[in-house]
């Protein structure tokens, strides 16, 4: 049978050809909109914070009202909010911390604390802890003040009725699995390369680490995605991050990470620990505090800095501005905290880096922060409302002459006198300290672990899929 016509064949090949196309192109369509990287990453420049003045009104007091419902942003917190709302109704159980026994050459180690014997590994904190010398390295000590609390967690002597936090020597009943590497206070001491070293210690220590972690049945049984490593200074981990990103970080910020390596969704922000000293009984006021705006830091700064020279330029000629240049290390500090204590708003502009500590300096003296640095990332933003207590300003906004001064002179005394009360409310949020007491069920570490809680529902889940083609796997639980 040759005789087939040959347009009616051509016109059966044709839409063959048309129907595969199709499929492929669906194909492409599926596998696009199930790629589960995509959905998840904040691009570095695609903040919240963006989204806050949406408003095309340019007048300071408009755009600062101006806020908008930020949309859902991702499908897949769905989940994520059903298994909230799960536990809201559930008393609130702490979150069940597994620590690895790492060498202390990793944590207190750093310190100068030394074991009286080599099967000992962490200090016993009722008897002696070990001393933090403070100064600069006091920002980035949120890993001292976690450990600590985590170790104190499993004595007697911790009366606390309520606890964000206990340890759990059995992996296998633990939510969450901590790597008690001081990393911060690496970097800060050990950076450096001597002339003897072909790489520094931190450098090091932090292969030791990915080489101790990775090798655990416990990072090996989840992929990492259950792990809690902390990464406050934003130079610290800086080769080890690359490896052990499937890991939640306890950052500053995320000015120095790729978004596949740490972002808003699969890590936590942690405050630094202020430096000027806390302001008890504080009753100064806005007549109290006569500097309307105060700044304290360098001028010359590398990337977000031209900010700063322009803001200067801006208002260097306004009387009831404060700036006050120069590094916190010459006996700045205190001279700081009572720059910061005379004023109504302080300036939080980004530097090298996105945060700083001279927020919670500011918060700690009770002075209203204004912040200009478009990608800050703030603790706690999903529970705690920063609008109700400092004021944000684009740094597109505050490079237009006269915009700044006149936000701030908008704010009257009332709104003012809020904001200033609210702070007090929420300083010891920020307060990192030990030991902790019955009372400080929302002090910053308390805080930080319930922050780690948060997001503890959508690290199992991680896990849970992680292991669906791990069989057999080592760690199984029963839930
Ligand atoms: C750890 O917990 C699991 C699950 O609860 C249990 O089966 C196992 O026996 C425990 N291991 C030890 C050493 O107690
Ligand atoms: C603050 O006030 C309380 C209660 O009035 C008082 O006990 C405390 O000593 C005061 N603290 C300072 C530093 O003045």
């Amino acid at each position: 049978m040759v005789e087939r016509s040959n347009p009616r064949y051509l016109g059966i090949s044709l839409i063959f050809l048309i129907i595969s196309i199709l499929s492929v192109l669906s194909w492409f369509l599926i596998l696009y909109s199930t790629n589960p990287n995509r959905a998840h990453v904040y691009e570095s420049t695609d903040t919240p914070l963006n989204d806050i003045f949406t408003s095309s009104n340019n007048s300071p007091q408009e755009n600062r009202g101006g806020t908008t419902e930020t949309e859902e942003p991702v499908n897949e917190n769905r989940v994520e909010e059903a298994l909230r709302c799960t536990n809201k109704d559930s008393p609130p159980t702490p979150l069940k911390v597994y620590m690895y026994d790492m060498s202390p050459e990793f944590h207190f180690g750093l310190l100068g604390w030394e074991p009286e014997r080599d099967d000992v590994v962490w200090p016993d904190i009722r008897v002696n802890v070990p001393y933090h010398p403070g100064g600069l390295n006091l920002q980035h000590s949120v890993e001292y003040w976690l450990t600590l609390d985590l170790l104190f967690s499993e004595f007697a002597e911790d009366s606390r009725s309520s606890r964000a936090a206990v340890r759990v020597k059995n992996s296998s009943e633990a939510d969450v699995v901590f790597v008690p590497f001081f990393s911060s206070l690496s970097y800060n001491r050990f950076s450096k390369v001597t002339e003897k070293q072909k790489k520094s210690r931190d450098r090091e220590l932090q292969d030791n680490v990915v080489k101790f972690v990775t090798s655990q049945k416990e990072w090996k049984s989840s992929g990492g995605k259950n792990h809690v490593i902390m990464a406050h200074h934003p130079n610290s981990m800086s080769t080890a991050r690359h490896k052990l990103y499937p890991a939640m970080f306890v950052v500053a910020d995320f000015g120095r990470y790729s978004p596949r390596v740490a972002n808003v969704d699969k890590d936590v922000v942690a405050p630094y620990k202020h430096l000027v000293p806390s302001y008890p009984n504080d009753t100064s006021g806005f007549d109290g505090r006569p500097i309307l705006l105060y700044f304290q830091g360098a001028i010359h700064r590398k990337d977000g800095g031209f900010v700063r020279q322009e803001l200067y330029e801006f208002l260097k000629e306004e009387k009831d501005v404060h700036f006050s240049f120069g590094s916190v290390r010459n006996h700045g500090i205190a001279k700081a905290g009572e720059g910061m204590r005379s004023s109504k708003f302080c300036l939080n502009i980004a530097g090298d880096t996105p945060s700083s500590n001279r927020l919670f300096d500011a918060i700690a003296s009770h002075c209203v922060p204004v912040i200009i640095s478009d990608d800050i990332e703030l603790p706690y933003e999903d529970v705690l409302n920063y609008n109700e207590f400092c004021v944000f300003v684009r740094s597109s906004d505050a490079l237009k002459k006269g915009f700044l001064m006149g936000l701030v002179r908008s704010i009257g005394r009332e709104e003012w006198s809020k904001m200033w009360r609210r702070l007090k409310e929420v300083e010891r949020y920020f307060d990192l300290r030990f030991p902790t007491k019955d009372d400080d069920g929302d002090y910053g570490v308390q805080m930080i672990w319930k922050a780690v809680a948060r997001k503890a529902p959508m690290m199992k889940m991680k896990v849970h899929r992680f292991q669906r083609f791990t069989r057999p796997f080592v760690g199984f639980s029963e839930d």
